[in-house]
């Protein structure tokens, strides 16, 4: 063999080995191509075997040849193993868990307004030791009415008009039945079960047939308050609303009482606030519609009638009651024009409340 064909083959072993290199996907693949070209019995070993019949000069030619091709396949090997290294990381990367991403958003829940509304009214009373109790929002003619001191042909029946439910047959007559029309006959559900003293907040449901707009519901939410005790006088009334009304709506606010009607309570007057929007300065006021005052409740001291009528005394005890409506309030604090919106179900609304 002479010196040109060794140097030709040793050329022809590189170009082989490293297109082939080239061609090696995994450890495996390389460990064979290491034993194939650089192994003990491998090509370029049997390469230098040749060498052997050739003169001493060509020999250190072709000898030195074949060691710089042995370096240089040695090199790319290490390079070819450190790149696919490389890659099988960056693959162990990317399937991993990339824990800096933002999580997904949850959704969270929000009161309705109304609930916000009546839990804090709930709680200025709960703070002045009233208890809160819960009655049937379907409820008898009896309580709705008679209780209350609206008997059968009273005027008032026709203000509180409502929806009726199928009727009991009773031994003595028929006992007709109503979604409530306010939560006023828990007064009587209360002292019938419960000897004085009574300090009570009643939060509930109502219906009423109503032509529904922008400030009237055929369903309505109220809050009823009672006392009962001995010595309990409009004063006693006076402060309690005036208390609630400071811190429901700003410890500056002023009260007004005027005389109203309630066939329950005697005398009967109705609360407003001073209008905390505009302080009346304002005749296109949303809240106050420019009076400066915000009516927000019906109060008055309990009726003889209604006392006697759950074995009270009247001439011993005495009370006063108050009945809102949580829609009204809640109108009121957050500058709500439209009673439809809180049973309308619109998200858009509802996520406005803190
Ligand atoms: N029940 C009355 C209504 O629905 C509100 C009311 C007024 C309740 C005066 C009371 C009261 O307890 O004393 O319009």
């Amino acid at each position: 063999m002479t010196i040109e064909s060794h140097l030709a083959s040793l050329e022809a072993l590189q170009t082989a080995a490293l297109s082939e290199l080239g061609t090696a996907e995994d450890d495996t693949a390389i460990e064979n191509w290491r034993i194939t070209y650089l192994g003990r019995k491998g090509r370029l070993t049997e390469v230098l075997r040749g060498l052997a019949s050739l003169e001493p000069e060509a020999r250190r030619t072709v000898g030195a040849t074949s060691n710089q091709l042995k370096t240089l396949l040695e090199e790319q090997l290490a390079e070819r193993l450190a790149l696919l290294h490389d890659a099988s990381m960056q693959g162990l990367a990317s399937d991993q868990v990339d824990i800096s991403l933002p999580g997904r958003p949850v959704d969270m829940g929000r009161y309705h307004p109304l609930t916000i509304v009546v839990r804090e009214i709930s709680q200025i009373f709960s703070s002045m030791g009233f208890q809160i109790a819960e009655g049937p929002e379907v409820e008898w003619d009896y309580f709705n009415f008679e209780r209350m001191n609206i008997p059968k042909g009273h005027p008032a029946r026709d203000q509180w008009d409502t929806l009726w439910v199928d009727s009991m047959q009773g031994q003595d007559g028929e006992y007709p039945m109503l979604l409530r029309t306010h939560t006023s006959p828990m007064q009587a559900r209360v002292m019938d079960s419960t000897e004085p003293p009574v300090r009570v907040l009643v939060p509930g449901k109502c219906w009423r047939y109503e032509a529904t707009d922008a400030t009237h519901e055929s369903q309505l939410f109220q809050v009823e308050g009672l006392v009962v005790d001995k010595g309990i006088s409009f004063a006693n009334l006076r402060h309690t609303l005036y208390k609630f009304a400071r811190q429901m709506f700003g410890e500056d606010r002023k009260v007004r009482f005027r005389c109203d009607y309630f066939p329950f309570v005697e005398p009967g007057a109705d609360m407003a606030v001073d209008c905390f929007i505009c302080q009346g300065a304002d005749l296109e006021c949303k809240v106050c519609r420019g009076e400066g005052w915000i009516e927000i409740m019906g109060a008055g001291m309990v009726h003889p009638n209604v006392l006697r009528m759950s074995g009270y005394d009247p001439e011993v005890y005495s009370g006063f009651a108050f009945g809102m409506g949580a829609e009204r309030i809640a109108m009121v604090k957050y500058g709500i024009d439209d009673i439809r919106l809180f049973y309308a179900n619109d998200i858009r609304f509802l996520r406005q409340f803190p």
